[in-house]
């Protein structure tokens, strides 16, 4: 994979969430078998888990401030600007943490993924807190949205790694993903959303012609 050919010995990694990522951590797995020496900061306990498994040494910020590079996920990139909505996977508070930490977000997707513009074929997951979230729910309504609280499949309201639940928040296309990004956060509750704005700095897109790559 591509993006797993970006990372180099000595490197602190950002491992994100989701299956495409899991391709990536299952890359950088072998990398490491062969000599590979990096330490990685998951985003989720998932990933965490398959790193631990197969064999690459974990940290954290109390040891790592800063990361070289994160390879992760994402439900759609804008063409462009490279702005993200990420969250489908439920990691988006730990992945928008990571990502802030990252000098580099390399971003790896399928074709599907990259669209004109953000929202018109996924909602933006909102992560909120438990207590109110009714509440919190209305006022992302009167910003537009039809906020829909996320179940797991077997119809259990699904829960975060840090305990929270989310709103995914059906708006349609958005016109303006960086003022929406403030507003949603000024709402008393939310505790992260999933819009990332001028975070990822190169996206790798599989397409049936090969890779395209994008770089801000
Ligand atoms: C996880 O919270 C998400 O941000 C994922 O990165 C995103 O949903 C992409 O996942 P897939 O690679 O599974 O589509």
């Amino acid at each position: 994979m591509a993006a797993v050919a970006m990372v180099e010995d000595g490197m602190v990694v950002g491992l994100g969430t989701g299956s495409t990522a899991a391709f990536a951590i299952q890359g950088l797995i072998e990398r490491v078998r062969g000599g590979l020496k990096i330490v990685g900061i998951p985003t989720s306990e998932r990933s965490a888990k398959q790193a631990r498994e197969g064999g690459i040494e974990l940290t954290d910020f109390a040891h790592h401030t800063k990361v070289d590079l994160t390879i992760d996920g994402a439900d759609e990139i804008a063409r462009g600007s490279l702005d993200l909505i990420k969250g489908l996977g439920g990691a988006l508070l730990r992945e928008k943490i990571v990502a802030a930490a990252s000098a580099r977000l390399v971003i790896v997707a399928d074709e599907p993924k990259l669209v004109p513009g953000l929202g018109a074929t996924v909602p933006v997951p909102v992560e909120v807190v438990g207590f109110g979230w009714e509440t919190t729910a209305s006022r992302l309504a009167q910003l537009g949205a039809r906020p829909v609280l996320r179940k797991s499949p077997d119809g259990a309201v699904f829960r975060t790694d840090g305990g929270n639940l989310i709103l995914d928040c059906h708006f349609g296309a958005i016109s303006d993903p960086a003022k929406l990004e403030q507003e949603l956060s000024m709402v008393v509750g939310v505790v992260e959303t999933g819009l990332f704005i001028g975070m990822a700095t190169t996206a790798l897109v599989a397409t049936p012609g090969g890779i395209l790559r994008f770089d801000r």
